[in-house]
């Protein structure tokens, strides 16, 4: 039995490890490789409040600005206050940054942040940077479970007891610990066209329903302006940075498609600039970015001019196509502001979390901090928790070896699944095209997962999750943030303050 199990290995599995006490038996669960995260994939960097002229209050007025009236101000509040002096530590401690001549960071501008507060590494490899630190602080603390993909959460009137997982040959098996923390990551991977890594399928959001925990504000799906887009399809991330350093966004006749749309234009936040971009797709045709005269681009932004290359185009001579994708979840698990669920030793922390913090649009480079600082506070709540007798009882572990599995295509919607997500639940929505969306996929029926192949049993948590956003999106109808509704095209004072939860006892509002 472990002490903790953590469920993911990006930055905020890898931090809670990291922070939690040196003698405990910690486990770490990833569906691929270690590697193969959301995390590692971070471009634009970390915000903090690092400059002299800067602060933590200024850094929550910006946040609170962009999340559209949805976040909760006290969360908010920690995370900023916290967030400067934990960013300040582990810089002291090694994190890599990219710094001046006098050892100062360079602190990089992106949308709706009214001065420079991203801190980044190796330019725009900030999240790969982060990972390397977090990896070597980890690595002789951790048991790795690699390629192992979760079923179900196992839970008793005690509370959550781990989870059955099963690796890549089918062999199933139960991991037990004292805690069990979910750290999954995002659900960009539910679109077809998204910034993030095939993993971010949404599995914690199905696992926790299944397992009876509250999820909220999943309507808010934040998609990013500027993925690079060749032949309909989503070629990597062009970091806010970029327009923070001056990039144009333009049509095919050079005109900036932001005239007239926000005072901000490109640095406008991220839900007003990714509407722009698709409705002039839909409607005009593409969208390019313009960083020609951004000279030193391959100093600033090395991975991004390398993916350029790759795909045949120099940012220094060519515009760059772009269009949205699918990029980070505010919504998810609800926790408290120690990353608690409703269910006793179950907890979220990162993007798979519902802290607050981001409201129905997240700021920009606010995740990796949200990951850091709420991965500290629930490694300061668990370490501070005492045993229980629950907690030194012995389980006996389980394995299952199964060799026939119920056949693979269980679910034959599966192939239309992305393209259904993106035309249905994407940046614009409606009712009709919602309700055909539930009406068609549903949530799929509860059952005895142990019988199902390891395809069915990821597709079986894309349905769920899917199910899940579509319905928190057919529900709201007002336009906040991220979330859009053609049919309602304003914010409601109706629903100002108002939550959508669903969990398996049914939906509150
Ligand atoms: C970016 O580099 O544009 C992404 C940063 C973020 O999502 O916060």
């Amino acid at each position: 039995m472990f002490d903790v199990l953590i469920i993911g290995g990006g930055a905020a599995g890898l931090m809670l490890a990291h922070s939690l006490p040196r003698d405990w038996k910690i486990a770490v669960l990833t569906k691929d490789t270690p590697v193969n995260t959301n995390t590692m994939l971070a471009q634009g960097g970390i915000a903090a409040s690092l400059h002299s002229t800067d602060s933590p209050e200024a850094h929550a007025e910006d946040t609170l600005q962009a999340t559209a009236g949805h976040s909760a101000p006290e969360r908010v509040a920690i995370l900023t206050d916290e967030g400067e002096s934990i960013i300040r530590q582990l810089m002291a401690d090694g994190l890599p940054y990219d710094k001046d001549v006098s050892g100062s960071p360079i602190l990089g501008m992106e949308g709706a942040h009214n001065t420079r507060r991203i801190l980044h590494a190796g330019g725009d490899q900030t999240g790969r940077g982060l990972m390397s630190y977090l990896m070597k602080k980890t690595e002789n603390r951790i048991q790795r479970f690699p390629h192992h993909q979760a079923l179900e959460l196992v839970v008793a009137d005690t509370g959550c007891l781990g989870v059955i997982a099963s690796d890549k040959d089918g062999f199933r098996k139960s991991i037990y610990a004292r805690h069990t923390v979910l750290a999954t990551g995002g659900i960009g991977a539910l679109y077809s066209h998204t910034s993030n890594p095939n993993v971010a399928e949404g599995d914690g959001l199905s696992l926790a329903y299944r397992a009876g925990a509250i999820l909220e504000d999943l309507e808010f799906v934040q998609f990013h302006p500027t993925i690079l887009t060749i032949d309909g399809k989503s070629e990597g991330l062009i970091s806010e940075a970029v327009r923070g350093e001056g990039a144009l966004l333009v049509n095919q006749h050079g005109h900036n498609i932001m005239e007239g749309i926000h005072p901000l234009k490109e640095l406008a936040s991220r839900d007003i600039v990714a509407r722009a971009i698709e409705c002039h797709w839909q409607e005009q045709g593409p969208v390019f970015l313009d960083a020609r005269h951004i000279t030193d681009f391959g100093d600033k932004f090395p991975s991004i001019l390398k993916n350029c290359q790759y795909h045949g185009i120099d940012p220094l001579t060519d515009l760059l196509p772009v269009r949205p994708g699918a990029h980070f979840h505010m919504g998810g698990v609800k926790t408290d502001d120690r990353g608690r669920t409703n269910i006793a030793r179950l907890y979220a922390i990162g993007e798979i979390a519902c802290t607050g913090v981001h409201g129905a649009n997240r700021l920009a480079s606010n995740s990796l901090l949200e990951a850091i600082v709420f991965a500290k506070r629930l490694a300061e709540t668990l370490s501070k928790s005492v045993q229980d007798e629950f907690e030194n009882s012995h389980f006996l572990e389980q394995s299952w070896n199964f060799t026939a599995f119920k056949q693979i295509g269980a679910y034959p919607l599966h192939e239309s699944l992305r393209t259904d997500m993106t035309h249905s639940v994407g940046i614009l929505r409606e009712n009709q095209r919602l309700k055909d969306f539930i009406d068609e996929y549903k949530l799929p029926p509860v059952e005895d997962l142990l019988n199902l192949s390891n395809e069915d049993i990821s597709l079986f948590h894309r349905l769920t999750s899917s199910t899940l956003i579509a319905t928190a999106a057919y529900l709201r109808e007002e336009s906040r943030g991220a979330h859009f509704r053609i049919d309602f095209p304003a914010l409601s004072v109706d629903w100002q303050g108002k939550v959508i939860e669903l969990s398996k006892s049914g939906i509150s509002i």
